[in-house]
């Protein structure tokens, strides 16, 4: 791996993330067109019906084309593994970006269900794009909404995925970073998880969920069992990151 891969500030698609920032609150997109060069790289590049080929090339994309705010390859072996540990039969991510996530835990339960909430429309239409390449279109949607809406999106999930008491066994939190904990409330309002389901959190280092590790810390042993692993921000190894892995116990 080269240099730039190990500073990140030395690559020209990171520079230009830093720009886009506003981008990214705003329409999700960093502004540049690079997510959807991405669904065109994966559609021209991948081979088609291969999950593992498409994750592979989604990265490749990621470190060599254009920076991607996705989990990412080392990030994204944590997640796998909760989500084995969790036995998903169905899995909730709130933030689809590109679709890789949803793709990531796709592929480590193979028989699961994945839904993913996804503000921007634009970025749901080309995670689909990518999970039809990938063969895994009959089993991952997006639902293009936020929990934060005052329980719509919600009731679409309960309505029309299968959502209710004690159904869901893994949620990936990946959206923005101020809404991890009031949308984590929501989940629970509802009972949606049970004993042994898993809450796996990303980014709460950077750009950081201070509030949502707090409430974790606060809750250990009671209402959750959190493992806070060290990582590194995603496609480079030099920003420490981390992803708390929060076990439910029950109550709430
Ligand atoms: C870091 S990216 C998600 C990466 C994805 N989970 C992955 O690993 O491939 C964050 C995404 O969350 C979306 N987003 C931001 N705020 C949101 C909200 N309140 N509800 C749903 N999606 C949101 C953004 O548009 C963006 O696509």
């Amino acid at each position: 791996m080269g240099i730039k891969h190990k500073l990140p500030f030395l690559r020209w698609s990171v520079l230009r993330m830093a720009v886009g920032a506003r981008n990214i609150t705003t329409t999700g997109q960093i502004g540049d067109g690079r997510e959807a060069a991405a669904a065109e790289y994966v559609v021209a590049n991948a081979r088609a019906g291969d999950p593992d080929d498409v994750i592979a090339t989604i990265d490749r994309f990621a470190y060599e084309k254009s920076f991607l705010i996705n989990i990412g390859d080392e990030k994204g072996a944590l997640l796998d593994a909760a989500v084995r540990r969790a036995g998903t039969a169905l899995a909730l991510e709130l933030g689809t970006y590109c679709g890789y996530g949803a793709l990531r835990i796709a592929r480590a339960a193979p028989a699961a269900r994945v839904v993913s909430v996804e503000l921007a429309e634009a970025n749901a239409e080309i995670a689909r794009r990518i999970w039809a390449h990938a063969g895994v279109d009959d089993r991952v949607s997006c639902v293009v909404g936020t929990v934060g809406d005052g329980g719509r999106t919600l009731d679409r999930l309960a309505a029309e995925h299968g959502f209710g008491p004690g159904s869901l066994d893994l949620l990936f939190i990946d959206h923005d970073k101020s809404a991890y904990l009031s949308d984590l409330r929501s989940i629970l309002d509802r009972g949606w998880l049970h004993p042994g389901s898993i809450v796996v959190a990303d980014n709460i280092l950077v750009p950081g969920a201070p509030e949502y590790r707090a409430f974790m810390r606060e809750q250990q042993g009671r209402m959750f069992d959190t493992v806070e692993h060290r990582a590194h921000g995603e496609y480079q190894s030099l920003l420490p990151d981390m992803v708390l892995e929060s076990e439910f116990l029950g109550g709430g």
